[in-house]
């Protein structure tokens, strides 16, 4: 008789990936890369599913979010795996290029795959590489985040990938186009970050985008190596978006309109011809700020899995608005690598709009 396979599922509902892996035989199972906020679903959903955690793994020292990693281990007793290089004060196993996770028969291997940080592996299971920050669906992790190097990234990139099979379903640490996984095969053709280039190519591709790293990340990583256990605790400003932030730049080539000119459009009517999108929380829509005339509300972590709801804007003009002008540029390239055809970023956002004294709705 046919073994059962292994229980497989992404567990959160935005672009940050929770990955379930579960052995049917042994009802034993493992998190990779758990979000602090979400441990009592966590939990929840392995009570109802009857599994008993034996591991939880972060693919590296996150900088976008806080991990769920110590608190999950105190309350189940799992294991809380990392790599040897990780700053963690709490994991209890640490891993190591080829370090092996047995789940039943199922078995977990680490693959050091350092770039994004120092301390970043990739987790190899039967058809699938949980590739964490190493490798997105079309892109990759930043490389200029603390402990990031984009040529030990080629470096990486050129020792694994060739030596996985091309069969194999590529499940990244986040996600922001609303895709789940890809067949590595499909990266191999379309990933921007696996077109076959020089290394010196490749560090200066990448270098060419190179931003600060912002205090809240910072702290971000120093909170993740204490092994926070609160889940309301969190350092992202409400200006970012509320997922992860891990991803690389925006194209250079973002297009801006100012507020000026987008009041010039509002006042000249023609609503069916344009879109102006605004995408932060509903609670800022309808705050005191207030909104743009007319702006529709769709927040950025739901953008991707509601594209379909402003499809007939394809080849029309959309305008991005959010709060500053930080989670419209994302916004922008997100809807412009989704194919819209013009696609604008509001400069400064509401708080610039307010500025001018133009009208709101609330
Ligand atoms: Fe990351």
């Amino acid at each position: 008789m046919k073994k059962e396979e292994i229980v497989f599922e992404q567990l959160n509902p935005d672009a940050c990936r929770t990955y379930f892996v579960g052995s049917p035989e042994t009802k034993e199972a493992a998190l990779v890369d758990p979000v602090l906020g979400a441990t009592e679903e966590y939990l929840r959903y392995l009570e109802n599913g009857g599994w008993s955690l034996r591991y939880v793994l972060d693919t590296h020292t996150h900088a976008d979010h806080l991990s769920g990693g110590r608190l999950l281990s105190q309350r189940t007793g799992a294991e809380y795996a990392m790599h040897r290089k990780a700053g963690s004060k709490h994991a209890s196993m640490r891993l190591t290029d080829g370090s092996t996770l047995a789940l039943g028969e199922t078995i977990l291997e680490a693959i050091e795959t350092p770039g994004h940080t120092k301390d970043s592996i990739t987790v190899k299971l039967p058809g699938r590489l949980l590739t964490g920050d190493f490798l997105f669906i079309g892109s990759a992790g930043r490389t200029d985040l603390p402990g990031g190097d984009p040529g030990e990234h080629w470096e990486s990139l050129n020792r694994v990938i060739p030596s996985i099979d091309e069969s194999t379903l590529v499940c990244p640490g986040h996600d922001y186009q609303g895709k789940r996984e890809s067949l590595l095969r499909e990266e191999k053709r379309t990933n921007s970050n696996l077109r076959p280039r020089a290394r010196a190519e490749y560090v200066a591709w990448l270098s060419a985008t190179r931003r600060p790293t912002p205090e809240w990340m910072v702290a971000t990583v120093r909170a993740n190596n204490d092994g926070p256990t609160d889940p309301a605790l969190n350092f992202m400003p409400p200006d970012e978006v509320s997922a992860c932030m891990c991803e690389p730049a925006p194209a250079l080539d973002l297009r801006e309109i100012s507020v000026e000119e987008v009041q010039r459009l509002v006042a000249s009517g023609g609503e069916s011809g344009r879109l102006l999108l605004d995408v932060r929380r509903p609670d800022e829509y309808v705050g005191e700020l207030g909104h743009v005339p007319g702006a529709v509300l769709v927040p950025l972590p739901e953008l991707p899995a509601r594209l379909s709801e402003i499809e007939g804007y394809r080849e029309k003009t959309i305008i991005a608005i959010c709060r500053s002008g930080s989670r419209s540029a994302k916004a922008t390239a997100l809807l412009r690598d989704a194919g819209f055809q013009n696609v604008w970023n509001m400069t400064g956002g509401t708080l610039a709009w307010r500025e001018k004294g133009f009208p709101v709705e609330r």
